[in-house]
């Protein structure tokens, strides 16, 4: 029936189709398959060819930026004569980022990073925050946002583990999903990345990850699974490692059957920038579009793919397929009947109070000895030490750099190349606190002189020392310790001051050794536009501190399933070893990621997945389940038994006792802000996959007949009720 109207109006010229929108691509009312397969009809076998490889938009090898993009990571040339408009391609997931000055004083609003916005829990703020980047990328004139950096925290020290969103499938998943649609209500294309498994910068470029593929469907992979059925981005970047070691931009399996064979994905992959490495077995394995392809080592979606498709070695069909797909996004994203345009207007001010709501909500306390927190507002003396508090807040280094608004604050640190330089967002936390401090003395010392440091906050009312961590694309951290002396920084001045509170700004997990001596702990992240006044307002409890950890903080390295990066216990960049083809990383864990490799190993961590306290008191009762076939929902009573009106995140995880081999699983949660004595009951459902197991002989899940339970509680490490159920045998579609 389709087919037919298709054909009327393709054999008859619209009247009146607006200038620029040949008739070609039908009009707007039609479905984006039906415009695809119009316009697909339409083109040269050079104009495919032309749509399924892009450039470098950025200064790089000497070259300029090529002519007719704006500069930001990438470019694909659009086809005039048709109406299709050329791919102005920036990244990324934390603001429209420049790292690469390819447009010298651009600036964007700075969003805190992934795990802080995993940290809040909060889908609804994600999905804003998203709309909010999309909304500046597309008033810069970008019309794909290279966003949705959804890699599961396989380890702490993981250089990127700050653009993404934490070590649970369903978390990452839902938090993933929910700030892809926010950017895609802008009309605008955004990716998922790095797909797959690419959970390690040490390496990266010839990394053979590998997993049991049963194993990979239940934690990484479910994670994008997740995140694509609640974003739906219209394209999926593969990553620069191997998965059971071919290229993930050459993985049939990723590729072909998990993404686009099982979970029947409409959109386009493209590739990492310098993840592509064959013309004939990435294009059959499922690339859909080489990007960036002056950083590879040849253009192979260019005259190689053409010649390739003359030979027959790779079928028209296929190349059909590449260009429907990438077409597809076009018309369905909005991006050709609404193109961006640069020079749009941006509410630079709502959307720093967007970052600042996220930094809020991210911060997680992770200690408040005595209730130190919130501060009093009579104080008389305040020392602050350290990390630049005086100008501004730190954030990750790398391709999702944005240069804030307001410049960067602190300028000619760190690395003068890629992935520098370290970038401070002007929001100085030194402010902020003098503000919300009343008449107090706020003094603000630097901190590299150790005694001077220690004579400074003795006496003090409060000390609040910033502690940093700087990572960064490229690099992992060799450990997960403080550098620069910070360690013993705190303890000297925890010693000195039992009133010091310590204010993290890291990209993930460190280790603590000063932790017993300090009054309180803030885990900051990289907080953002508004970094500096959402962590004072925190500190003065102007708002209850009420994220929660994405993602476990172990004691220490020998807690995890690897105690090294490389058993050479050389982490390092990227390409460092890319020269040797052989390594891999065996992920022998398989699906027991972060808290469910604590479980299982009976490891206590220094603070589990889930934990963050608040200023005030929860309580949980009266938990029930109800189970009918693979439908079960989950429900609990919360009480604020308090002082103050807070924020609580109680969280719902399933356990087989039955079954050694099942892990302990997060599969709900609620968020509920309550005032003293107020109660609320809450009410979950559980997704059914994360009650089954996959099946790889049978290609589906099936949940296994048997007695589960739900746990209910503060963190994965306090499960204070339990409820149980049964369940009978259920398979479900892949
Ligand atoms: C990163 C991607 C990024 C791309 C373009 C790569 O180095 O891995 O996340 O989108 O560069 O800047």
């Amino acid at each position: 029936m389709i087919l037919i109207v298709v054909t009327v109006v393709m054999m008859q010229p619209r009247a009146g189709a607006p200038y620029g929108q040949p008739d070609v691509q039908l009009g707007p009312a039609l479905p984006p398959d039906v415009r695809a397969a119009s316009a697909l009809e339409a083109m040269t076998l050079d104009e495919k060819i032309q749509l399924v490889h892009g450039h470098v938009a950025f200064p790089f090898g000497g070259k300029p930026i090529p002519d007719g993009a704006i500069g930001s990571a990438g470019y694909v040339q659009g086809i005039a004569r048709l109406g299709i408009p050329a791919l102005q391609e920036s990244d990324a997931g934390l603001g429209v980022a420049n790292p690469h000055n390819a447009r010298p004083g651009d600036e964007a609003t700075p969003l805190p990073s992934g795990l802080a916005i995993a940290a809040t829990f909060d889908a609804e703020l994600a999905q804003h925050a998203g709309a909010m980047i999309g909304a500046e990328a597309r008033a810069k004139g970008f019309n794909v946002l290279l966003a949705g950096g959804a890699n599961l925290a396989r380890d702490p020290r993981n250089g990127r583990n700050f653009e993404y969103a934490g070590e649970d499938p369903l978390l990452a998943g839902v938090i993933v999903g929910a700030t892809i649609r926010g950017i895609q209500s802008n009309r605008i294309i955004s990716t998922i990345k790095h797909y797959a498994l690419n959970a390690q910068e040490t390496d990266r470029q010839v990394l053979s990850a590998n997993i049991n593929p049963g194993a990979a469907r239940e934690s990484d992979l479910l994670a994008f699974q997740i995140a694509i059925e609640r974003g739906r981005p219209h394209a999926v970047m593969c990553a620069y490692n191997r998965v059971n070691a071919a290229f993930s931009c050459e993985n049939g399996f990723l590729l072909n059957e998990v993404l686009k064979r099982d979970w029947a994905y409409p959109g386009y992959v493209m590739s990492d920038w310098g993840a592509v490495h064959s013309t004939e077995k990435a294009a059959l394995s499922g690339l859909d579009q080489q990007s960036g392809e002056e950083m590879d080592a040849q253009v192979y979606f260019g005259s190689a793919l053409k010649e390739a498709v003359e030979k027959g070695d790779v079928p028209l069909e296929r190349l059909n397929d590449m260009v429907r797909r990438i077409l597809r996004a076009m018309f369905a994203s909005g991006i050709v009947d609404d193109p961006p345009k640069p020079g749009g207007f941006i509410d630079y001010r709502s959307h720093a109070e967007t970052a600042q709501a996220v930094a809020g909500q991210g911060l997680v306390l992770l200690r408040n000895r005595n209730g130190a927190l919130p501060l009093a507002k009579g104080l008389r003396r305040i020392v602050m030490i350290g990390s630049h508090a005086d100008k501004g807040v730190l954030s990750g280094g790398g391709s999702s750099q944005v240069i804030p608004v307001g410049g960067i604050a602190v300028p000619n640190l760190g690395p003068r190349d890629f992935p520098g330089p370290i970038v401070y967002d002007p929001s100085p936390p030194l402010r902020a606190i003098a503000a919300e401090a009343g008449g107090a003395q706020v003094d603000y010392i630097e901190g590299d002189d150790l005694s001077r440091a220690v004579e400074v906050a003795r006496g003090a009312d409060a000390v609040i020392v910033f502690a940093h961590q700087w990572m960064a694309e490229m690099y992992d951290a060799p450990d997960l310790a403080l550098k620069d002396g910070q360690d013993r920084l705190i303890a000297a001045v925890a010693a000195a001051n039992e009133h010091t509170v310590v204010v993290l700004e890291t990209g993930g997990p460190v280790r603590m050794p000063w932790l017993s001596l300090t009054a309180a702990v803030i885990e900051a992240w990289y907080p953002g536009a508004r970094g500096g006044e959402a962590i004072a307002r925190a500190l003065f409890g102007e708002v209850d501190p009420s994220g929660r950890l994405p993602i476990t903080f172990p004691v220490d390295e020998s807690q995890l399933p690897r105690s090294k990066i490389r058993p050479d216990g050389n982490a390092g960049s990227s390409s460092a070893s890319a020269v040797d083809g052989q390594q891999a990383v065996n992920y022998f864990e398989g699906a027991d990621v972060g808290y469910k490799w604590f479980d299982k190993t009976g490891r206590s961590p220094l603070f589990p997945f889930g934990f963050g306290l608040s200023y005030t008191t929860f309580d949980y009762k009266n938990l029930t389940v109800t189970a009918s076939e693979a439908s079960v929902s989950v429900s609990l009573d919360v009480k604020n038994v308090g002082a103050r009106r807070g924020t609580d995140i109680p969280q719902f995880y399933v356990r087989c006792p039955d079954d050694a081999t099942f892990p302990i699983r997060l599969v709900g949660w609620g968020r509920v802000q309550l005032d003293p004595g107020e109660m609320r009951r809450m009410t979950v459902t559980i997704d059914p996959r994360l009650l089954a197991r996959f099946d790889t002989t049978a290609g589906d899940w099936a949940i296994a007949p048997g007695r589960y339970t739900i746990h209910a509680g503060a963190n994965a490490g306090n499960l204070s009720i339990l409820a149980e159920f049964d369940l009978a045998a259920f398979r479900l579609k892949p």
